[in-house]
């Protein structure tokens, strides 16, 4: 139970992060000086009382620990869920699938598209935060490195595979958290949460990918 408590609020910090982070892309039709007014303020919120970059670090500090609670969570439910599968214990019995097989379609989602968006994380920090990796040119202007970067066919692919996987995993997701966390009490309850996790899953998918599909369109240029 403490292990899906701790999957579960580890999640829903991420999903809060996404909603905001969907909502600041956003900019990007506002055009080059909003977008990268946007950028640039974010680096300076909260000073004087904090250092430059310090709003910045707290989030890293936040996020990457709540990462990290997740994907212990998750490799520690994984294995015991594997464990009942294959009868090495008694203590979790379960009838479903032997040998690991995903047999579900929610725990698919779940653990494939956990570890896709995982590698994705990784990919887009280096392509957009660092700019490690930067198809379609380098830039000092955060509006450009995005536009540049989203007229190469094979980056908004990568972006689309992965937020359409963020959108499965929310829509199961969310809702997993949320009854962890006690809010399936009736019929009526679990429609509703059925229907926020719906809400959420799509805002952000659909939030999301219209940047980089409306660059492609000519609609941000
Ligand atoms: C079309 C989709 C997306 C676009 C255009 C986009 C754009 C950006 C940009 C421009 C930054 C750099 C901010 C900066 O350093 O100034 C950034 C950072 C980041 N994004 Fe995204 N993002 C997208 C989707 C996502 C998704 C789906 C996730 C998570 C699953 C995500 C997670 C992050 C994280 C963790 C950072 C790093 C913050 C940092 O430490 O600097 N982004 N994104």
């Amino acid at each position: 139970m403490a292990l899906k408590a701790l999957m579960a609020v580890s999640g829903l910090i991420m999903v809060l992060y996404l909603l905001a982070h969907m909502y600041g892309n956003l900019m990007a039709f506002g055009g080059r000086e909003t977008f990268n007014n946007y950028a640039t303020h974010l680096h300076v919120l909260g000073e004087p009382i904090l250092p430059y970059d310090g709003f910045f670090w707290i989030l890293r500090v936040v996020l990457t620990a709540a990462l990290i609670a997740h994907i212990y969570a998750a490799a520690h439910l994984t294995a015991r869920d594997w464990r009942a599968r294959t009868g090495v214990t008694n203590r979790y019995q379960s009838k479903k699938g032997r040998r690991g097989v995903q047999r579900s379609y929610s725990s698919f989602t779940l653990r494939w598209g956990g570890v896709v968006i995982f590698l994705y994380v990784i990919f887009h920090i280096l392509n957009l935060t660092t700019g490690t990796i930067h198809p379609g040119g380098p830039s000092p202007s955060p509006y450009d490195r995005l536009l540049n970067t989203m007229s190469v066919w094979w980056v908004v692919a990568v972006y689309t595979i992965a937020l359409l996987a963020v959108g499965f995993h929310l829509r199961h997701g969310v809702w997993s958290a949320l009854t962890t966390l006690g809010a399936h009490t009736s019929a009526k309850a679990r429609t509703r949460l059925n229907i926020l996790a719906y809400v959420i899953s799509i805002a952000v998918t659909v939030g999301f990918l219209l940047v980089p599909w409306s660059i492609v369109a000519g609609l941000i240029h």
